[in-house]
């Protein structure tokens, strides 16, 4: 940690928006984003209550922010409306209606727009095949799909009538679809047959196929047609996506909800073997999500925008879904890799659709370093205005070389920290009020009151390290852990109970300019290429093998994914390993979890070291998984003890 605070600290570039940016933005100077800051903070019911306005209601709240049950917090409580008709039906008056709301690109090439209309119309028909399959309001539905448009128009159309979805990323595996689809009890599973990455199918039917065995609450299967390899349907349980389609009716009127009818439960890891259900409701995040891909990506009707996340995490659903197609914006969505069928395929696609604002991660900005200049060089990339990066801390290097190549020095940047649990955007210097500053995420939002502060609760001087909190609600902020308020309140607001304040579970500091900078997580999760994983999560899939005793999992700096994974694993008495072990090890934590929590280096050990009173020395361990490069380790097994003795003292 200390390492990377020093290495931010010596940045002392900074990036002033270019006056032909600023001249055009929302928010143009640093004093107008002041102003604006105090005003929302100082009257946040106002603040919010002016954006909700925007947008439609079928019954306007009563109130903006009900405290009373906190953490328990209600927005536009009293309220009704319906975030799919706020996505769909209020731009079909006017121009809108046939402006571009869905631009896709599959990864072998093939294409398809939908126009608000022809989008509005495609949700209204698949609304109705989900009510004929029985589905009803606060029913449960899992979605696993690949980046097609029917997935948003599944989400759309579950938001409609008022059923709550969960999206399952499509790498994780069938075991994680079974714990997932149990836990929140889902009565239907939206699918595909399978998509397209790198050139090869990913199976998703079949993957279900292996899950429902083990879903008994699942009772109907919906499967788009996609790669067309030949899958197993069952009657009566599976059916296809375009044969319940072709005679559903195109009128479907939204239900009017409750501002805090829950929309959709999205999975993320924590600091225990099991993911958390992260549940967000109705109105506020509407507003939320609204308000920053306004402001944020300081959006023009115009404007063609890309975000590069899977709809699979949070930054999918509020910044290719709802947000985007809230303010009536183009979101282009595109299937496969990156570099799929060459390297400069994404800059292929900025200039094809001629995109404006571009939205990736600091892994994917990486990659595009190593694999060079002259992938962006061939291309003109003239349409980019405004470039935007989530997910994990970005490395000074990475972000200039992002400024130089991708933004040819024209284009600010917006490095914008959130989390699933926030639902919108919290910290960002907005793109044409202020500097921006490699590395540092910059200035809260509108309404947004974070602070850095000690584990007791006292705020830190700038410049100096501590807990990042939030100090008051926000519209987007989670309402809950589906199903588990207990584990809710332990987990964000016991830390800080009486003061009331959000534990984002991150380390950070504040600079004397009053910018936030992320360090990274201080409990047991990891970020291993902007994605979160839980330690414990990878440790709990390690010993379900029989060559496993005991696991400890620690991440370490990795170049590329930020993060990397690393296992220390004892072999039970009498097991013999071997070095292929490693590789049948990496191959059953893909199975149990998902190909992205595959440990990159396995070291196996006679024993964890531990203290005198048992607790894993997990400082030892990351520092000896950072110290070293073990892909060229050959010993087999390893002896931590005398290490341990060393460092007893220290750790307990
Ligand atoms: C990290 C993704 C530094 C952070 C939207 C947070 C970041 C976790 C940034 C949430 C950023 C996200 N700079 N760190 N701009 N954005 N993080 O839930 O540790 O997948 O707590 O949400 O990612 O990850 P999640």
């Amino acid at each position: 940690m200390s390492t990377q605070i020093a290495h931010v600290l010596e940045e002392t570039r900074s990036f002033p928006p270019p006056p032909e940016f600023q001249r055009r933005a929302r928010v143009q100077s640093r004093e107008q984003y002041e102003e604006m800051y105090r005003r929302s903070v100082e009257d946040p019911d106002g603040f919010w209550g002016d954006i909700a306005q925007e947008f439609h209601w079928f019954k306007r709240w009563d109130r903006v922010l009900n405290p009373d049950n906190a953490p328990f917090f209600k927005w536009f409580e009293g309220g009704l409306t319906n975030i799919s008709y706020n996505c769909l039906d209020r731009h079909l008056q006017g121009e809108r209606r046939t402006k571009r709301a869905i631009i896709w690109e599959g990864e072998p090439g093939d294409t398809r727009t939908l126009t608000y209309e022809e989008l509005h119309q495609e949700v209204c028909q698949f609304a109705n095949c989900l009510k004929q399959l029985g589905l009803k309001k606060g029913d449960r539905v899992a979605i696993y799909m690949p980046m097609i448009p029917e997935l948003p128009v599944a989400m759309l159309a579950c938001a409609r009538i008022g059923a709550v979805h969960s999206v399952i990323f499509g790498g994780f595996s069938a075991n994680a679809i079974v714990d997932r689809v149990h836990d929140f009890q889902a009565c239907m599973i939206i699918t595909a047959d399978g998509g397209w990455r790198r050139g090869h199918v990913v199976e998703l039917k079949k993957a279900v196929d292996e899950a429902l065995p083990k879903c008994p609450s699942v009772k109907n299967v919906v499967v788009v047609h996609r790669t067309a390899q030949d899958v197993t349907m069952e009657p009566g349980r599976d059916h296809w996506w375009h044969a319940l389609m072709k005679d559903a009716s195109p009128d479907c009127p939204a239900e009017e909800l409750d501002a805090e009818h829950p929309l959709y439960i999205l999975y993320t890891s924590g600091s225990t073997g099991k993911p958390k259900g992260i549940l967000h409701t109705t109105g506020g995040y509407l507003v939320g999500t609204a308000a920053t891909s306004k402001y944020v990506f300081d959006l023009r009707d115009e404007d063609v925008y890309w975000c590069t996340a899977d709809i699979g995490w949070v930054t999918g659903h509020s910044y290719i879904v709802y947000g985007i197609l809230a303010i009536g914006g183009t979101s282009l969505m595109y299937e496969g890799a990156p570099n799929h069928p060459h390297p400069g395929r994404f800059w292929e696609i900025i200039d094809k659709y001629q995109v404006n604002v571009f939205y990736t991660a600091p892994t994917a900005i990486r990659a595009f370093a190593k694999w060079g200049e002259k992938w962006p060089q061939q291309y003109s990339l003239e349409s980019l205005r405004l470039l935007g990066t989530v997910g994990e801390p970005i490395n000074p290097e990475a972000w200039i070389w992002y400024y130089k190549n991708i933004g040819r020095e024209r284009c600010p940047i917006v490095d914008t920290w959130w989390q699933t649990e926030t639902g919108m955007i919290m910290i960002t210097t907005l793109p044409g009020a202020a500097p921006a500053k490699p590395g540092s995420a910059g200035l809260p939002f509108f309404g947004v009151d974070p602070a850095i502060v000690s584990e007791d609760g006292e705020e830190v001087d700038a410049g100096h390290s501590g807990l990042l909190v939030v100090r008051r609600p926000w519209p987007a902020m989670l309402r809950t852990l589906y199903g588990d308020d207990e584990r809710f309140q332990e987990v964000y607001w016991s830390k800080y109970e009486q003061q009331g304040w959000y534990f984002t579970g991150d380390g950070a500091f504040r600079d004397q300019n009053g910018y936030f900078m992320i360090i990274g997580r201080i409990d047991d999760v990891i970020n291993v290429s902007g994605h979160r994983l839980g330690t414990m999560e990878i440790e709990s899939a390690l010993v379900s093998s029989p060559l496993v005793a005991e696991a400890a999992v620690v991440g370490y700096p990795h170049d590329m994914k930020g993060q990397g994974i690393c296992a220390f694993v004892s072999v039970p008495e009498g097991v013999d390993v071997h070095e292929s072990d490693k590789e049948v090890l990496r191959e059953h934590v893909a199975h149990e979890i998902g190909a992205i929590a595959k440990p990159d280096v396995i070291r196996f050990t006679e024993a964890l070291p531990k203290t005198r009173s048992g607790k894993i020395m997990r400082r030892l361990l990351r520092d000896i998984a950072a110290g070293k490069d073990s892909h060229q380790d050959t010993t087999t097994l390893e002896d931590f003890s005398v290490l341990a003795r060393l460092r007893e003292s220290e750790e307990s």
